[in-house]
């Protein structure tokens, strides 16, 4: 049985559902292969042009890393591992497509981090968020403590890491982290997949570049980049298609060009 379950829930949406519901969908080893791969294939597909990440099972989106691979101080596998972990979550969130995280249950850890990728976040109302390595005597190691505190400040990360409170799906939407918050996730997702489909690929790729880039840069710098791109935009075959196909009153046909 697939650990991650590939699955296109409708042309050019692609689902990836970490598939381990018996351990709330912790990321062992084998698993974190095949989310790499997965994300490898889906990257390259030009047919795939949004993805959803999934929990299988109810309960939980990922629980974190698998805390039984931790036991025994094997410290090398567990660099090995904390490295791995650090390059897949960079991919995901390097990812040229828009990335929709639908989370149902709970999204600790590892599961948190992998969230914290994507680019729009779904929840249900009593979902449970959190970073809680504290309580095992560690801190996160996939990027979670940076890209937490850049999402929500230090005062609710805070909370989240040294009290180690789960986080509800309506505080992460109260607070912005989740696009929508509602019992109804298969059709929020469907609803925001279909939305992504409508803006043309090239941009996609750009604005989350420009977000992740301009975010570490100075703001003036970031803003010439930020124009670079809407010149180079402006002359591609889909920026004119936008805009003949606005004054046409018509859909446009984006062909990633
Ligand atoms: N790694 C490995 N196994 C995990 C796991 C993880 N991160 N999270 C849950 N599991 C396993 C449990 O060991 C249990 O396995 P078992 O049935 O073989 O005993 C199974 O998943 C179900 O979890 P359980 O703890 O019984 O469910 P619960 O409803 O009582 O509690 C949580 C749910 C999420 C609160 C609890 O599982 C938990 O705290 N998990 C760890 C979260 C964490 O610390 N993540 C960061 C890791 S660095």
């Amino acid at each position: 049985m697939a650990l991650i379950e590939i699955s296109d829930l409708a042309p050019g949406i692609r689902q990836l559902l970490f598939n381990r519901p018996d351990k709330l969908n912790a990321l062992s080893t084998p698993l974190m292969g095949e989310f790499d791969a997965a994300l490898d294939a889906a990257a390259e597909d030009p047919e795939v042009r949004v993805i959803v990440l999934r929990g299988a099972g109810g309960k939980a989106f990922v629980a974190g890393a698998d805390i039984a691979e931790y036991q025994g101080d094997k410290r090398a596998a567990f660099i090995a591992y904390q490295m791995n972990s650090r390059r897949v979550f960079d991919k995901l969130e390097r990812l040229p497509k828009p990335v929709i995280c639908a989370i149902d249950g709970f999204a600790l850890g590892g599961g948190f981090e992998i969230a914290l990728c994507c680019d729009i976040l779904l929840v249900t109302p009593d979902a449970q968020l959190g970073l809680p390595e504290g309580r095992l005597g560690l801190s996160p190691g996939g990027g979670g403590t940076q890209r937490l505190v850049r999402a929500v400040g230090k005062y609710a990360a805070s909370d989240l890491m040294l009290a180690g409170w789960r986080m509800s799906g309506a505080r992460a939407h109260a607070l912005g982290i989740a696009a929508d918050v509602t019992d109804d996730l298969d059709a929020a997702v469907l609803k925001r997949a279909r939305a992504c489909l409508k803006i043309a690929p090239l941009a996609q790729a750009e604005m989350k570049r420009l977000m992740r880039e301009g975010a570490d840069a100075p703001v003036e710098t970031a803003k010439s980049f930020e124009q670079e791109v809407l010149f180079r935009l402006y002359s591609t075959a889909d920026g004119q298609e936008g805009i003949d196909a606005f004054l046409e009153k018509r859909d446009p046909a984006f062909r990633g060009a």
